[in-house]
């Protein structure tokens, strides 16, 4: 899937750097790990515990030499002390995702999200990895009204999983100017596509449609419908965080950076897309809006461009379109 990608750098050169990819079982870490892996790294290892990811997700990798799983808990600070050997860089993507999961489970969101993050950054230290790059989220921006979104002006925010990725990216900050450590962070918005999970509480938006149209189902939508999102496609956030680990400006880290398209479309348009790609149309069910949900989300990603050279090669229309004929195929 990533042999041809516009945005791989034909200078780079990947046949001596080894990798962790925490949460590399996952949606966009087993992306990550893919790119990685057809582009000649010399490492790759994965670090899941498989709370939420699939093997299933690696199995189309398993040819690769360089992929080494390791199964285990990143809130594990010997178990992640040896994951750090022979290291060179860290991409951080293990989290319990999901904003409703965080209103009904705090603790185990704080105990994945926070301890396991700083246990993950201060191991990185420790080892003298040479960048960390992980995973923050657009729900930092919380109530804040502003659109688009600038890294810099952030409101309330509405949620435990909103909180967990703002302590991160403070954590970041800190190791950043205290230890001079490279690290930065990505702040993602709506991110889709293949391997998504479809089942299960609390599935994404866009994989839970892909799902009932397919099987001509109901499509719940909450609240009106009328929320915007910048839905981006998985293959613009592994362009951001190679470019992330890769980028020569070392000015570029101890801060963090939007990732997304730039694109704003309402959930009910984006179940239109949807409805076109499947020429069907099942009924579209409203019900309550959802506790902790941002209203509207658009992102500037002009810092991401400047500093990164991140160009999200892929807008919305295209990554609904590859993300349902992937899940035609599986
Ligand atoms: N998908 C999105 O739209 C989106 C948006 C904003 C931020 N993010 C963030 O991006 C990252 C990846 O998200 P995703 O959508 O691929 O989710 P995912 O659930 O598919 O992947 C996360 C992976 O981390 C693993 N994991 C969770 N806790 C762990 C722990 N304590 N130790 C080891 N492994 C653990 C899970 O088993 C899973 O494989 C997460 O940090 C998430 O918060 C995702």
């Amino acid at each position: 899937m990533y042999q041809a990608v516009h945005f791989h750098p034909a200078d780079l050169d990947l046949s001596s750097s080894r990798f962790l990819v925490t949460g590399g079982a996952g949606f966009i870490g087993s992306h990550i790990v893919e790119y990685l892996l057809q582009h000649g790294a010399a490492l790759v290892r994965v670090v899941d515990n498989l709370s939420e990811g699939s093997l299933e997700n690696l199995a189309h990798l398993k040819g690769y030499s360089a992929l080494e799983f390791c199964e285990g808990d990143c809130s594990d600070a010997a178990f992640m002390a040896k994951m750090m050997d022979g290291i060179d860089y860290v991409s951080h993507q293990a989290a319990l995702g999901s904003v409703p999961r965080s209103i009904k489970l705090p603790l185990a969101t704080n105990q994945a999200n926070v301890t396991g993050f700083l246990t993950v950054l201060n191991a990185a230290r420790e080892a003298n990895v040479k960048r960390m790059v992980f995973a923050s989220s657009s729900s930092v921006y919380g109530d804040h009204p502003q659109l688009p979104k600038k890294e810099e002006l952030t409101g309330n925010l509405l949620s435990p999983y909103a909180v967990s990725k703002k302590v991160n990216e403070m954590y970041a900050e800190v190791f950043h100017r205290i230890y001079g450590m490279e690290v930065c962070g990505l702040r993602y918005f709506n991110i889709f596509g293949p391997r998504q999970k479809t089942d299960g509480p609390y599935a994404a938006v866009i994989p839970l449609f892909i799902d009932a149209i397919r099987a001509d189902k109901p499509v719940y939508i909450n609240g009106d419908g009328l929320q915007t999102r910048d839905f981006t496609y998985v293959e613009n956030a592994v362009q951001a965080n190679i470019r992330a680990l890769t980028c020569a400006r070392e000015t570029a880290m101890g801060r963090v950076y939007n990732i997304a398209v730039g694109e704003r479309v309402t959930v009910l348009r984006m179940y239109e897309m949807l409805c076109e790609q499947a020429g069907v149309k099942p009924q579209a069910v409203h019900r309550d809006e959802r506790e902790g949900d941002i209203r509207d989300s658009l992102a500037d990603t002009s810092a991401a461009a400047t500093n990164l050279g991140y160009n999200p090669g892929v807008k919305m229309n295209e990554g609904l379109e590859r993300t349902f004929n992937w899940f035609l195929k599986s």
